[in-house]
């Protein structure tokens, strides 16, 4: 994965940063071997940390693939805290249950097979944390569909916004009204989001550079 900061700087921030503890080591291990996108520790310490600041109690997850960032939000959850996995990919989501009861974590979660845009239609929150992680080209839909339903004070965190699938690069121009927008679709969905997001009455949004970038967007109200 490229990175935004230079590699002696991301060498300091793997020898300071956050751990994975022995679960969250098997599952990059486990994601290496299958070259599957985990969120990664810097992002994913980040995550806990919002699950944390608001002692969530619903979170929800567009996008978890195998339980990695599912993981890092429920060590940051109230106790009695619960999670919403969404997961087109039946096989992923199942070895995200296997990974999450192994922590004794299972029970408070629920494992969603199928496309998160329509299994979040049966949700009506309040969600105190929502992570968007599964296609750029719907990260907008998503907000619209759940910006009604975050608690004051919630949190609406997009992955993704500098790298994967796309580069920052390629709509550098573009934001910046030098040059026009790449026709490919991660990069539109990606610029659209942020749009979406910087443009939303009563969220104000924070792009946090750690892993692959983050858009951290709170509703007023706490
Ligand atoms: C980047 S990975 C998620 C990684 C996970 N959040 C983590 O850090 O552990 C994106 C996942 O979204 C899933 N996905 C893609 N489109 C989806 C959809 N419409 N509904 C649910 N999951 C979807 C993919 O199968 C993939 O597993």
């Amino acid at each position: 994965m490229p990175s935004y900061i230079d590699e002696t700087a991301e060498r300091y921030v793997r020898a300071v940063g956050p751990e994975h503890d022995d679960l969250h080591a098997e599952m990059a291990a486990f994601a290496d071997e299958h070259d599957f996108p985990i969120i990664g520790p810097d992002a994913g310490a980040l995550l806990r940390s919002y699950a944390a600041a608001t002692q969530a109690e619903q979170v929800f997850e567009f996008g978890s693939g195998f339980g990695y960032s599912a993981y890092w939000f429920l060590q940051g959850m109230a106790d009695d805290g619960r999670i919403v996995l969404t997961e087109i990919d039946e096989a992923e989501l199942a070895k995200g249950e296997e990974f999450l009861s192994h922590a004794g974590l299972a029970d408070r979660a629920t494992f969603e097979h199928g496309d998160a845009m329509a299994i979040a239609h049966d949700y009506a929150g309040p969600f105190d944390v929502v992570l968007i992680d599964h296609q750029k080209s719907r990260y907008a839909d998503a907000f619209d569909l759940i910006r009604d339903d975050i608690a004051p004070g919630g949190v609406v965190i997009a992955d993704n916004v500098l790298y994967g699938g796309h580069d920052y690069h390629d709509s550098l121009d573009y934001v910046e009204g030098t040059g026009d927008l790449p026709d490919d679709e991660n990069v539109r969905g990606i610029v659209s989001y942020l749009e979406t997001v910087r443009e939303a009455d009563g969220f104000h949004t924070a792009i946090v550079p750690v892993g692959s970038g983050l858009a951290v967007t709170v509703r007023d109200g706490a």
